[in-house]
């Protein structure tokens, strides 16, 4: 059997990363890792527990009381919070906000990254969301960053939350998704980018199928 390889996928809200990283793991039989999931998890305990998302020692205490934990179910990480499967829970737009504004806290980021590192220290992973290929997986076999025009991104989300039957204005799709842009892309630390080393992939005019045969076609050759 070959090496076990560490495969990382950033990019912006809506470019596709999560459905191509999926099925890409599931070819491969990886493991696939979702880390936006463990953000949104602890945002959706801070807006249980109503705390401030920019009170940096709520944030503090939040992250030394809380038990994150992954497990692997059907090749698939799963996020459980307290012991408790979130995966339902987490999915809304309100998360994603809160989860993009508690990603800036340093605090925050540190209690998650050896969390991430440890998931994919033997390799055998496919591991997707904005700092994986800078910060969390830097020495990754192969980088790719998957992105989008804006307005494919927004109908992309769109149509997401139609089909899981969320009732939703496109209007504010379009604004979540702006301030969410801005807010990965221009926070200090660990700030969405494309890695120097990674391959970009424009999403625009390929089907989910087209850009899983790209990465398959760029891991063959290379
Ligand atoms: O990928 P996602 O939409 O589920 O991520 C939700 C938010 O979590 C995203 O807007 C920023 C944050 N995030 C992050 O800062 N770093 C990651 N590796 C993954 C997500």
């Amino acid at each position: 059997m070959g090496k076990k390889l560490i495969i990382t996928i950033d990019g912006p809200a809506g470019a596709g990363k999560s459905t191509v990283s999926r099925i890409l793991a599931k070819n491969m039989n990886y493991i696939y890792l979702d880390t936006g999931a463990l953000y949104r998890a602890l945002a959706y305990k801070a807006l249980k527990l109503k705390i401030s998302l920019e009170d940096v020692s709520a944030l503090t205490n939040l992250c030394s009381t809380t038990d994150v934990v992954l497990k692997n179910i059907d090749g698939q990480m799963k996020v459980f919070v307290d012991g408790k499967n979130v995966e339902e829970k987490i999915r809304t737009e309100e998360v994603s906000m809160a989860a993009s504004k508690i990603s800036t806290f340093i605090v925050v980021r540190e209690k998650l990254l050896n969390l991430q590192r440890e998931t994919g220290a033997q390799g055998g992973i496919v591991a997707e969301g904005r700092d994986m290929g800078s910060v969390v997986f830097p020495h990754a076999d192969y980088k790719f960053y998957l992105d989008a025009q804006l307005d494919e991104r927004i109908k992309r989300r769109y149509k997401e939350l139609l089909d899981k039957c969320v009732s939703v204005e496109y209007q504010s799709i379009q604004k979540d998704m702006l301030a969410r842009d801005k807010q990965d892309k221009q926070r200090e630390i660990a700030p969405l980018k494309a890695p120097d080393d990674a391959v970009t992939i424009d999403s625009d005019n390929l089907t989910v199928e087209g850009v899983v045969d790209k990465i398959i076609s760029y891991i063959s050759i290379k």
